[in-house]
């Protein structure tokens, strides 16, 4: 097949390291098969799913039933993570060698985040003997409980219980002392909080092997900006304070903050609709990434081009060691086109992921992917 690629950028496939396919178990969310045509048509080529779905991903079976569906029915690259312990429930270490064995990259306690002190240090030293990272969604569960937003000008306008910054810092501190007795490679899921970003700086200086994600809305959207109690809002981290986006963003030019992920978290619409106190957690993310962080930190001459795709290519591949696709020498491409001139405005009636829940609605943006080549195939393509 002949491309024209007149006027259009051609990037490396971009990698998202952070997201949930929701299959099995919670499929009217989503599926392998829409998760990833939607992760395609947002210029991904590779994304790593999280293990809180339905059963959890904690044995070779749940790994082997992903790896295959990701084969036969899904678009992209799918990298199954391990998760830390049996059914998520923080009481006992999984197998890990099996898991590893049947094809998970890293392993995470992400949708989760309630374990022990002992049984994480157990997590990362199983982890470093097997030479593979552990990934942790931080929060002290206890400081969280019962509420939906941050802890802040917002929560306190409309009378509701608040998600304290520090409740995210403790276990970062906790988790980057854990990783330096163990060794273990420690990456930080989705930072949102000054604190975090300053104890993972300390710990970077400090020759501890730690690196970090962030997310797109916590760089662009602050709880200052929610207009009302609408669930679309409402994710995990929550949206902190303007002064935690401009530390987010100083540590991702800093370095400090390795690489930016989705946080792709799809939910009904009838489960958003139960309103900010009761919907669940989470937004989506692969149909806005690229050209919201296109359009408010490159067109507005904060950030290079070189340095967005760095962030979102090169970096998590080598923050996890990734060799394939685009990496690999020899290898058939990973690539994506880029249109940087249309304006268009988001709509989540274009989403190709069953999710709509997004606060980006009505964004006008540049930088739509218009195809994406995953192995040298087309997989999809904006016509
Ligand atoms: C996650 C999800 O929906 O799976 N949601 C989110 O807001 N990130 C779960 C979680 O980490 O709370
Ligand atoms: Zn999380
Ligand atoms: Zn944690
Ligand atoms: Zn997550």
């Amino acid at each position: 097949e002949r491309i024209d690629a007149k006027g259009q950028l051609i990037a490396p496939g971009l990698i998202d390291m952070h997201v949930h396919l929701r299959e099995p178990g919670f499929e009217h969310k989503e599926t392998i098969a829409t998760g990833t045509r939607s992760a395609a048509r947002g210029g991904f080529t590779t994304i790593a799913c999280m293990p809180n779905t339905r059963p959890v991903i904690d044995t070779p079976e749940t790994v082997r039933y992903i790896l295959d569906k990701a084969e036969t029915e899904g678009v992209v690259r799918v990298l199954p993570y391990g998760c830390i312990t049996d059914n998520q429930l923080g009481r006992e270490l999984t197998d890990f060698e099996a898991l590893k064995d049947a094809g998970v990259f890293a392993f995470t306690d992400d949708g989760v985040g309630v374990q022990s002190a002992q049984m994480m240090k157990d997590a990362m030293a199983k982890a470093a003997e097997l030479g593979m990272p552990i990934v942790a969604h931080c929060e002290d569960n206890t400081l969280v409980v019962g509420a939906p937003v941050n802890e802040g000008a917002f929560s306190r306008k409309h009378g509701l219980k608040g998600i304290p910054n520090e409740s995210e810092a403790i276990h970062v501190g906790r988790d980057i002392l854990l990783a330096e007795a163990t060794g273990v490679h420690y990456h930080v899921c989705h930072v949102s909080t000054e604190q975090s970003v300053r104890l993972i700086r300390q710990a970077k200086q400090l020759g501890i092997k730690v690196t970090a994600e962030v997310c797109p809305h916590h760089l662009l959207l602050s709880d200052e900006d929610i207009p009302g109690l609408d669930a679309n809002w409402k994710m995990n981290p929550p949206l902190r304070s303007p002064r935690d986006v401009q530390a987010c963003i100083k540590g991702i030019e800093d370095g400090t903050i390795d690489i930016v992920v989705t946080d792709h978290a799809p939910h009904s619409e009838e489960e958003k609709a139960k309103g900010m106190q009761a919907a669940p957690f989470g937004i989506v993310g692969f149909e806005t990434a690229f050209p919201l962080l296109y359009t408010h930190f490159v067109l507005k001459g904060k950030w290079t081009l070189q340095f967005l795709l760095d962030r979102m290519t090169v970096k998590p591949a080598e923050v996890f060691g990734l060799s394939w696709g685009t990496l690999q020498e020899g290898a058939a491409a990973d690539l994506t086109l880029i249109d940087l001139d249309t304006e268009k405005e988001v709509n989540p009636a274009e989403f190709l992921s069953k999710g709509r829940n997004t606060p980006f609605t009505g964004w006008k943006l540049k930088g739509w992917p218009t195809r994406t080549i995953v192995a040298g195939q087309v997989v999809w393509s904006e016509a």
